[in-house]
Order: structure tokens, then C-alpha cells, then sequence
């Protein structure tokens, strides 16, 4: 299993994770290719859909050099479930102290959410100082990062929710703000019509300005 700093260290280099929502094996192996052949080699398939476990594991059979994470985790049993998938690591849009306690004995690297200081002193409590914060632009996004950089010092943050490529730099710009992450460059028109040129160039464009 890839460990938590290694998923970190990647996340801290490319800075731009992005967040597919799709029910279809071939295209989300299609999108998840373009996404990691135009600079972003880590993504997030959500369980938003009824057959989001299918999905993952067949993108993650087809895909072996990117890192794949599963998003949208709401309970210890979808949690679970990520894990026979052979996803690298979770992600949950908040945070339950049930959910905290299974995802810390799970071992599987997982990235709680939060929207404010008790969401992330339950994160803290069980282990986890990388969380997602969502949705980031309705909470505050960089400004909200910053204020909580006080007490929690050693906390990074993954911001997430209403990102797009013009906000990226700005939000990266944050000392600790380790990426951003966002559906922007892989819409649901887009995949739907199988335009993976134009997932190509809004990746390529994701990546760039998370240089
Ligand atoms: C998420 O799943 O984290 C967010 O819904 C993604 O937000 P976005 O669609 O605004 O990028």
C-alpha cells in the first residue's frame, strides 16, 4: 500500500488533484489517462454514482502509475468497500468521530474534511493533520486556511469546492495550503461527449498553474 507521505509528497508537488464524477468504467479510464498524460498524475474518483466501486477498481487496475483515491466516503463500510478496490487513499467531504476512529485502524491514507477548528480538532485527535477543507469557498477558502494556520500550525490543508483554474495560484500561494482540488477539469459535458482533447488542455492548463 502507497503510504500517507508518499501520497503527501506527490499531492505537495503537483498541487492540483483532480475530481471526477463519472458511472462509466471506459470513460473514466479514458479521463483518468488524459488527466495523468497532461501533468496530473493523482485523482479523485468520487462514490457520488451507483457504481463508483466498479469504477475505481478498474481504474485502478488500468491505470498503475497514477494515484488513484476514492472521494465522497461517508461511513466505516464505504470505507471499506475503497479498500478492496485497491484505491492509494480516501477522502471524505467531513468528518464523523465514527468515520475518524475507522479510517485511523483502516491504515488506508485518508483525508478527512473540515469546514472549521472542531472539525479539525477531531481530525487531530485521530491522527490525521492533511484534511481537505470544503467546500472552500463558502467557508472562507485561504482566508479560513490562514486563521486556523494559528493554532493548528502543523496542519495542511487540501482546499476543495468552487476552485478553478484562475484561483488556483492565488489559494497555492498560502503557506499551508498543500493543493487544491476540483472538478473543473474534467466537467460532466465534457466526458459525457468523450472530448478528451479539451480535458487535455483544461489538465494541462490545472497543472501549469499549479507550478
Ligand atoms: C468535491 O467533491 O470535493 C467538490 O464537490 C468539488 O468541488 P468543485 O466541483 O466545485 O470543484
Amino acid at each position: 500500500m502507497t503510504t500517507t507521505a508518499t501520497i503527501i509528497s506527490q499531492l505537495a508537488q503537483v498541487r492540483v488533484l483532480p475530481i471526477l464524477v463519472t458511472d462509466d468504467v471506459d470513460q473514466a479510464i479514458r479521463c483518468v489517462t488524459t488527466l495523468a498524460e497532461n501533468g496530473l498524475p493523482a485523482v479523485e474518483i468520487t462514490l457520488r454514482t451507483p457504481n463508483a466501486m466498479t469504477v475505481l477498481r478498474e481504474v485502478v487496475k488500468a491505470c498503475p502509475t497514477v494515484t488513484v483515491g476514492a472521494g465522497t466516503i461517508l461511513t466505516p463500510a464505504q470505507l471499506d468497500a475503497v479498500r478492496n478496490t485497491g484505491a492509494a487513499f480516501g477522502i471524505s467531504p467531513g468528518i464523523t468521530p465514527v468515520l475518524a476512529k475507522a479510517a485511523a485502524e483502516s491504515g488506508l491514507p485518508y483525508f478527512p474534511g473540515v469546514g472549521g477548528a472542531s472539525d479539525l480538532m477531531l481530525a487531530l485527535e485521530n491522527g490525521f493533520n492533511v484534511v481537505k477543507l470544503f467546500p472552500s469557498d463558502i467557508v472562507g477558502s485561504v482566508k479560513m486556511a490562514k486563521a486556523l494556520g494559528g493554532p493548528f500550525p502543523d496542519v495542511k490543508f487540501c482546499l476543495t469546492g468552487g476552485v478553478t483554474v484562475e484561483s488556483t495560484p492565488t489559494l497555492l500561494q498560502q503557506s499551508n495550503v498543500l493543493c487544491v482540488g476540483g472538478s473543473w477539469m474534467c466537467p460532466a459535458n465534457l466526458i459525457s461527449t468523450n472530448d478528451w482533447a479539451a480535458i487535455g488542455q483544461l489538465a494541462a492548463q490545472a497543472a501549469a498553474a499549479g507550478k
